[in-house]
């Protein structure tokens, strides 16, 4: 099968290239989906799962990309659930070659029937952002409507749906980003905007939520906004900063097929855009992973036309 591999961290998304892989076989409770689609998160390249396996050990070449869209072609021994022919999407184990490829072996509760009427490339580019903006809201951030969140990069992937998800479940949304990302912020349902290069975080006032994506100092200072009892949410390590009064957590997000299920309910219904910026194809993504200028929304690429 054609797949992208990466053999050397320090060359990160440069390092990235087109070549022949064998087939994946299906272990127990594996299902084999023919790759339609696959998400590429950025900062993979830096994740020690893309570099060894579970026991440490080197395991490249490896296959980047751990979201994925397409169609059931094989179920292992014991492997329940889902069936032949079946559309599905979801998330990929972290230490198992990944998702830029023709197929993957992937256990079957790692993914979620995907509707007939979303497109393959649209259910790629929900599981990670989707369900880290879901986990972190609702299961580690404990929201309740009528709370004010303070949503950091509320126009990159995880932001757009934090934004999205903390609105409907009744929340101020205070969007955070560069200056160039107020308008994007706002279309996805922020009800304010605070322009990180030119406002004062201090200025915004008490919050219940932060929902932090980029840490160092803009947490340090997300960080005493919030309101005894409230909650700092951190998805890019170990917070650095503790609220007064109140809980710091951080998390990775976790496969989860009754959260894909609302999810991807919520687009079908209307209730939730996802946000794709760019889609390759699969002999297009190393050039289209490696981006010269700065690319708004999240690149898609779309392995079977
Ligand atoms: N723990 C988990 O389970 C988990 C899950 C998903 C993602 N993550 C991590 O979360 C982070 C965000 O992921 P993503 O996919 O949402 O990335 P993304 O699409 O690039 O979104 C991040 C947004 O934040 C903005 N931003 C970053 N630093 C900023 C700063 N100092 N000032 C103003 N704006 C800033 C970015 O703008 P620019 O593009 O201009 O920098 C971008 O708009 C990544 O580090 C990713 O690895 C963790």
């Amino acid at each position: 099968m054609k797949a992208i591999v990466v053999t050397d961290q320090a060359a990160g998304t440069a390092g990235m290239t087109l070549t022949e892989r064998p087939e994946p076989l299906a272990a127990i409770n594996d299902v084999i989906v023919q790759i339609h689609a696959s998400g590429f998160v950025s900062t993979e390249m830096d994740w020690p799962s893309t570099w060894t396996d579970r026991a440490g050990h080197d395991k490249t070449p490896s296959i980047p990309g751990h979201e994925l869209a397409g169609v059931v072609t094989a179920l292992g021994y014991g492997t329940t659930g889902l069936s032949l022919g079946q559309r599905v999407f979801g998330l990929a184990d972290w230490h198992r070659d990944g998702t830029l490829a023709e197929y993957v072996a992937i256990e079957a509760r790692n993914l979620a029937p995907l509707p007939g009427d979303v497109d393959f490339t649209v259910g790629a580019s929900l599981p990670i952002s989707g369900l880290t903006a879901w986990q972190g809201l609702f299961q580690h951030g404990r929201l309740q409507a009528g709370q004010t969140v303070l949503a950091h990069g509320a126009a990159g992937a995880v932001g757009t749906m934090v934004t999205q998800l903390a609105r409907e479940a009744g929340a101020y949304v205070i969007g955070t980003g560069r200056a160039a990302d107020r308008e994007m912020a706002l279309d996805f349902g922020a009800h304010e905007f605070v322009d990180l290069d030119n406002d004062a975080l201090k200025d915004v006032g008490d919050v219940d939520l932060v929902f932090d994506v980029i840490g160092g100092d803009v947490q340090k200072q997300s960080a005493a906004l919030i309101r005894p009892g409230g909650t700092l949410v951190s998805i890019v390590g170990p917070a650095e900063a503790q609220p007064t009064d109140g809980l710091a957590v951080d998390f990775v997000v976790e496969a989860n097929r009754a959260e894909l299920g609302e999810i991807v309910q919520r687009v079908r219904d209307g209730r939730l855009r996802t946000n794709i910026g760019h889609i390759a194809s699969l002999d297009d993504a190393v050039g289209a992973l490696n981006p010269t200028m700065r690319r708004r929304g999240k690149t898609v690429i779309r392995v079977r036309p």
